[in-house]
């Protein structure tokens, strides 16, 4: 009878070692060692043994049942353990990565690096100055003497008497030339101010400056840079025109206008009719520029551009509010 139980116990554990997990491991439990298990009705029926008999298969049998509980309860622990260690290290991977957010450049600065890449492979320096800007350099050393009516081309945000912010980047000229001597090609990006909104103005935006001194430098020169230019920005075979306009700053001066990229010339709303779509300012600059700047007007000449970084950037993606490039809506930025 002793050997019977033994026998069990043998049984018991050699299932135990074959057990896969933790539900197994129950399930022998119950059989061995539950209400109705086979250890537990051994001890049921040790009343039906010999007197003799009795005490020792009892002792027997409560000794090996406390062995397989043991045994079953450490083997259902290191199930769960093993599930724990399985779950924290597991790294399945086939699965796809979770990609970063991407970001991307502002069509604004993407046009305005494009611009300045272009002049700086025709040997221009790229400049910047500063935005607070005073009343001289904005104007006065441009040849805008105050109660001048030019001033009113710009309508101005003052921010005292004599500080202003630049309402254009041509202040960057006299900059440069009271710091350098010619020979000097500068492009001079940046933000300038105007109290002005609408669809095709925002109080501020940016503009890209130029400026090209030198001896003997032409009209012809400043025709030259400026189409290489267009055709680069816009397309090889766009054509172009030279425009007589006024600016202060510049005599004889100029714009450049662009065959209208809506209507081909033929004249629509974009272009108001004329066929032509406005790009840029340009001219030689003025020999009063020069004298305030102390160069030697009888020795050298120059010419002198400016646009603006937004307008180029609507008619190139065909845009016709401005604001939209300053309201941060993804849908409209992630077409760029
Ligand atoms: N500063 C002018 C503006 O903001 C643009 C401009 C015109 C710049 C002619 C120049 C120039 O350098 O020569 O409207």
């Amino acid at each position: 009878m002793e050997n019977r139980v033994k026998q069990i116990e043998k049984q018991a554990l050699a299932a135990l070692g074959n057990a896969e997990n933790s539900e197994q491991v129950k399930a022998l439990s119950v059989k061995y060692i539950g209400r109705k298990g086979l250890v537990t009705l051994f001890l049921r029926n040790i009343s039906k043994l010999p007197a003799e008999q009795r005490p020792e298969a009892g002792k027997q049998a409560n000794i090996i049942k406390k062995r397989l509980e043991t045994a079953f309860q450490k083997a259902i622990d290191q199930f769960a353990l093993n599930q724990q260690d399985n779950a924290d290290d597991f790294i399945d991977v086939s699965l796809p990565g979770r990609p970063a957010p991407m970001g991307s450049l502002h069509p604004i600065t993407k046009i305005n690096r494009r611009i300045c890449d272009i002049f700086s492979r025709m040997g221009f320096d790229i400049v910047e100055g500063p935005e607070v800007e005073t009343d001289y350099y904005n104007f006065e050393a441009l040849n805008i003497p105050k109660n001048h009516p030019a001033r009113d081309m710009q309508d101005t945000f003052y921010v005292s008497d004599n500080i202003v912010l630049r309402t254009h980047t041509s202040p960057m000229q006299v900059r440069i030339m009271e710091q350098y001597q010619p020979p000097i090609r500068i492009v001079a990006p940046g933000k300038v101010y105007r109290c002005d909104s609408d669809l095709t103005h925002t109080p501020m935006f940016n503009q890209v400056e130029g400026l090209l001194v030198d001896e003997h430098i032409s009209f012809g020169d400043l025709k030259g840079i400026l189409e290489v230019f267009v055709h680069q920005i816009f397309d090889e075979h766009i054509s172009l025109r030279f425009r007589p306009s006024f600016f202060p700053f510049t005599e004889p001066s100029a714009e450049v206008d662009i065959l209208c990229v809506m209507c081909r010339g033929k004249g629509c709303k974009v272009c108001s009719q004329t066929g032509w779509l406005e790009v840029l300012g340009c001219g030689m600059v003025h020999p009063a520029v020069f004298e305030n700047a102390g160069y030697d007007t009888s020795k050298y000449s120059g010419f002198a551009f400016g646009m603006g970084v937004e307008r180029i950037a609507m008619l190139k993606y065909g845009i016709n509010d401005i604001r939209l490039y300053f309201e941060s809506d993804l849908r409209f930025l992630r077409q760029f």
